[in-house]
């Protein structure tokens, strides 16, 4: 049964249901899927290992689930529309029929490749049909995916190969994004100088641009295509085997690459994406994310496809060619469901309302949000200007690693309250916890969140570290998986998460590593050590703040500046990039030689009324010198 919640009381019951009787709960929504063979038990888990084993014995493929059963009654329903960067390039749709040729046939190419089941494929692709194809493609045939985002530099995305040992990387010779065109192919030329694993890369045509092909490495798409039957048997998967790995920053430097399996996340994204929207039969939902982010993986194919809905992928850019894009597109495609970020909706909300103006926004019923809190000026302008006060928004709370919503709106059922992501999903348990290590029972409480029981689709290991999994997500309170957000549980009960409190910031809606960039900047040769803290930011919701000390004092502070920036955006990233940085003569720190960090956010927050206990500084004196340079 894959959807039975119909008002907020048979939410109510429906909740109560999900937790009282997990197994009954879930197994029930399972049986809504194509099976090769039914599980033999529905959950096993033990968070102390941690283990976490749904549908056990179960034998599927999701892509059978998200093409081939469709077919019988939508193979004429359009299952992608594409929305090019250019708005008068020309759309493409593709029905249900069209994606599955298309994905039988490229799963060819990939067997004919050597790729066979377990194989790892890194995916580096601008927002074109061709990645979606690809991502189904590799399910298809048992072989696990890995998205690298197409904005993280060669050297990131080196990083992420060698960690998965990726055989074959799938790439395209440039992307169209806004005004830029990205070099996408020279990137992983320079990446795949130091990738042993690779053996071959297919090369889509998109931007025209001049490459270089490796003869016995590069291989031509659309050659390869061109070769290639559009008969393809699924391979029959476990279902706990692997569908993908997909990076995420963390507390220390190296990406963590999340490991996700076929059947639980099947099941997870496809009820949270039906209920949570509240989709119904031919409705148009776009989803402006990128699939190189889990809420692509997730919101775009995946759960919708599953779904049976016809999901929109959008190549280009909130502000090309102008601010009205967004806007111009939901009244070209008569978009029903709408689903962003809050950095967009804050950059948007700063351009002239003329801009939303302009633009039929009828068709709109339901609106959504994620990434990151949303704040309260932002919730209203969305609503007002963009719902016309007649949208629900669900802000939908959840992570890389938890695979599909956790906390979030039922669309026109649960009451919302601006900034808060309401109530938990059907078999989420949340527990809010305090620095001891207690549960803060009942309502009106602030703390930690975790969660206390498996989902389907939670992530089930750091690929290739799982002790690296435990103490993470698993160390911090017994028996429970820690978010690393904070959060408010108000009178009602209602979630409002308050934001990271680890050493994880969120620069439009992606998240950074506080030590990922600290080491991108040790690196420059007159630095000797760096701090790296997020601060508020109006569009951004938090940036980048670098507080470095040199070995000598800097000839040209901006000079330096500018090189460092160039540094992290060539390491990491342009998202990477710092928006200030301070030099100083020195950090402060405790006398073990751990950075307060706490005080320099509180610093670059510009908040140093209450800089809290500094006595246990080496040198407190050092504190004042910072406040006195800040940016
Ligand atoms: C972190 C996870 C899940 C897809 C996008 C981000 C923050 C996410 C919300 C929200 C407040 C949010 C949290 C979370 N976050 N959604 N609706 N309200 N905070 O995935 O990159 O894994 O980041 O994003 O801090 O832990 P991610």
């Amino acid at each position: 049964m894959l959807t039975n919640i119909k008002d907020f009381q048979s939410y109510l019951d429906t909740y109560q249901e999900s937790i009282d009787n997990p197994e009954k709960f879930w197994g029930a929504v399972a049986e809504a899927f194509t099976w090769n063979k039914k599980w033999d038990s529905v959950l096993e888990w033990d968070f102390t290992k941690p283990e976490v084993k749904w549908f056990q014995g179960g034998k599927l493929n999701i892509t059978v689930n998200c093409l081939d059963r469709h077919l019988p009654e939508r193979a004429n329903q359009t299952a992608i529309i594409w929305e090019p960067n250019d708005p008068n390039e020309a759309v493409v749709k593709l029905t249900y029929q069209e994606l599955f040729d298309k994905v039988c046939q490229f799963a060819n190419v990939l067997k004919n490749n050597g790729i066979t089941k377990g194989d790892r494929v890194c995916i580096y692709m601008p927002m074109v049909p061709e990645l979606c194809i690809a991502l189904l493609a590799c399910a298809r045939i048992g072989a696990v995916h890995s998205v690298v985002f197409a904005g993280f530099s060669s050297s990131s995305l080196a990083d992420r190969i060698n960690d998965a040992s990726c055989k074959l990387v799938l790439t395209s010779d440039g992307g169209f994004r806004g005004g830029k065109t990205l070099a996408l192919k020279a990137i992983v030329d320079e990446a795949l100088l130091d990738c042993p694993s690779v053996e071959k890369s297919i090369v889509l045509k998109r931007t025209g641009e001049a490459v270089t092909m490796q003869p016995n490495r590069d291989l031509w798409w659309h050659d390869e295509v061109a070769k290639a039957d559009t008969h393809c048997e699924a391979e029959i998967m476990d279902a706990e085997d692997m569908l993908f790995i997909l990076y995420t920053s963390g507390s220390t430097g190296k990406p963590k690459g999340m490991v996700h399996t076929c059947g639980g996340y099947m099941i997870y994204t496809t009820y949270t994406f039906k209920n949570a929207f509240q989709y119904k039969e031919g409705e148009i939902y776009w989803c402006t994310a990128d699939i190189g982010w889990i809420t692509g993986h997730s919101y775009i194919v995946y759960g919708p496809l599953a779904a049976g809905a016809t999901s929109m992928m959008f190549e280009g850019v909130p502000s090309y060619p102008d601010m009205g894009r967004f806007w111009q597109v939901v009244e070209k495609h008569a978009v029903n469901i709408f689903y962003t970020a809050p950095t967009a909706i804050r950059a948007l909300e700063k351009a002239d309302i003329s801009y939303v103006e302009k633009y039929d926004l009828s068709s709109l019923r339901v609106l959504g949000t994620v990434g990151e809190p949303i704040n309260e000026e932002a919730w209203h302008w969305y609503d007002d200007h963009i719902g016309k006060g007649k949208c629900p928004i669900i802000d939908t709370w959840w992570q890389t690693e938890t695979g599909g919503f956790m906390i979030s709106p039922i669309a026109g059922i649960t009451p919302t309250k601006p900034t808060y992501a309401t109530l938990p999903m059907p078999g989420i348990q949340p527990a809010v916890m305090n620095e001891n290590g207690q549960e803060l029972a009942g309502n009106g409480v602030e703390g930690r969140l975790c969660i206390k029981f498996p989902w389907p689709s939670m992530a089930r290991t750091i690929y290739g570290n799982h002790e690296r999994f435990r103490n993470t997500y698993f160390s911090a309170f017994e028996n429970k998986y820690f978010t690393g957000d904070g959060c408010k549980k108000d009178e009602d009960g209602y979630y409002r998460i308050t934001g990271r409190v680890d050493d994880v910031i969120i620069v439009s809606g992606h998240n950074l590593g506080t030590a990922e960039i600290e080491n991108v900047i040790d690196e420059h040769k007159e630095v000797c050590e760096t701090a790296v803290v997020g601060f508020p930011h109006d569009v951004k919701g938090h940036a980048v703040y670098a507080y470095v000390t040199c070995y000598h004092t800097p000839d040209n502070e901006e000079d330096l500046r500018q090189e460092i920036i160039t540094l992290v955006a060539k390491t990491i990233g342009p998202i990477a990039k710092p928006e200030k940085i301070q030099f100083v003569s020195g950090l402060p720190k405790t006398r073990s030689g751990k950075i307060m960090r706490r005080i320099l956010r509180k610093i670059a927050e510009k908040d140093t009324s209450n800089l809290g206990d500094t006595s246990t500084l080496l040198d407190p004196g050092v504190v004042e010198t910072i406040i006195e340079g800040a940016l």
